[in-house]
């Protein structure tokens, strides 16, 4: 791992699935590559869907600051906005004049979203600007959810066709960057039991969702659909709430749980309480972190600020290079 690039929705509040799947990840390569760890707030990409103009900026500051209070580290790693460094829409043009139509129409992510919202073409250039993303910085490696894995796919082919076209074999300009799977981010079962943890799907536990409406949706989630009264004895392996004690309790009660769930020892209320105060534990630090932030917004600004200026240099060498192999006209030479 070189330089790791990896992007971020500016949709709402994070949840305990990105949290455990995505950015605790991140924050451990950052303590391996330091600022060469990229993460990046994908507004350019937010407005391929009919969006509000007026919450943008909210959300980006919003995302930024969740970010960083869950443990992304702006004095470690980079991160910055998309929309901040103008490299990614110039790269995003180049690639997409030499993408066939084919290629974007079979995108499974395209396919679906084509069908909830009307389709705008930078829906279907969408990867397009994402492959810019991740070339623009040459990055090796692209931590991203199982979803992501074709969109990536999609990338190296666009480096490939690329190189091809306007580089020599012995020096390609585009390294071919490889998916890295976020695999914690699957294993996190939604509030409803029912598939993984989704915004969409609205069964999140939100990781700057205050305590008491975290413990109402906790309170009321199902349970071993077979435990009816408190003396039958439940099933742990087909309760959620198991799981979670899983990603956010110590062994000895885990173990206990466990057993205790199976002879009928602790009843379903016991167990989510239990539950509640550990996934407490992991979330008040990011919460009062948050708090801080809230009350020092330049921090969170300043960050995208200096991270948008580390990018840029970057963005700016690898942009002169394609202008010169695609054969654009220097700005400089009509001088003498
Ligand atoms: N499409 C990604 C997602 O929905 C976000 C994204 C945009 C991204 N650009 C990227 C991810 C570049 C990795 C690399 O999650």
């Amino acid at each position: 791992m070189k330089r790791v690039f990896s992007g971020i929705q500016p949709t709402g509040e994070i949840h305990i699935g990105n949290y455990l799947g995505a950015i605790r990840n991140w924050a451990k390569i950052g303590d391996q590559i330091g600022k060469e760890a990229i993460f990046c707030i994908v507004d350019y990409h937010a407005i391929t869907i009919p969006h509000d103009a007026s919450s943008l900026p909210r959300l980006t500051f919003e995302a930024a600051l969740a970010n960083m209070a869950a443990g992304l580290d702006p004095n470690k790693i980079t991160l910055f906005a998309q929309s901040h460094v103008r490299e990614h829409v110039e790269l995003g043009w180049v690639f997409t004049t030499q993408t066939p139509l084919g290629d974007l129409e079979r995108m499974t992510q395209f396919k679906d979203k084509s069908e909830q919202h009307s389709i705008l073409s930078g829906l279907l250039m969408y990867p397009v600007l994402q492959a810019a993303d991740i070339l623009l910085y040459k990055a090796d490696t692209v931590p991203v959810g199982e979803d992501q894995v074709q969109h990536i796919e999609l990338t190296r082919e666009i480096a490939r066709r690329f190189n091809y076209r306007f580089a020599s074999p012995e020096a390609p300009i585009f390294p071919e960057p490889k998916a890295s799977i976020d695999t914690g981010a699957a294993r996190v079962p939604g509030l409803d039991g029912a598939g993984k943890m989704s915004k969409s799907k609205n069964n999140t536990i939100g990781v700057l969702e205050p305590k008491d409406t975290i413990w109402q949706n906790i309170r009321v989630a199902p349970t071993d659909p077979q435990r009816i009264r408190r003396t039958d004895p439940g099933n742990p392996e087909v309760c959620v709430m198991f799981a979670y004690h899983k990603l956010f309790s110590n062994s000895d009660t885990v173990q206990m749980v466990d057993t205790e769930c199976r002879r009928a020892g602790i009843g379903c209320v016991d167990c989510k309480k239990l539950l509640m105060e550990n996934i407490w534990q992991t979330l008040e630090p990011i919460q009062a972190k948050a708090e801080y932030l809230r009350e020092h917004p330049s921090e969170v600004t300043d960050a995208l600020v200096s991270g948008a200026d580390f990018c840029r240099t970057i963005a700016q060498d690898t942009m002169q290079e394609v202008r010169q192999a695609i054969g654009l006209l220097p700005l400089d030479s009509r001088r003498p």
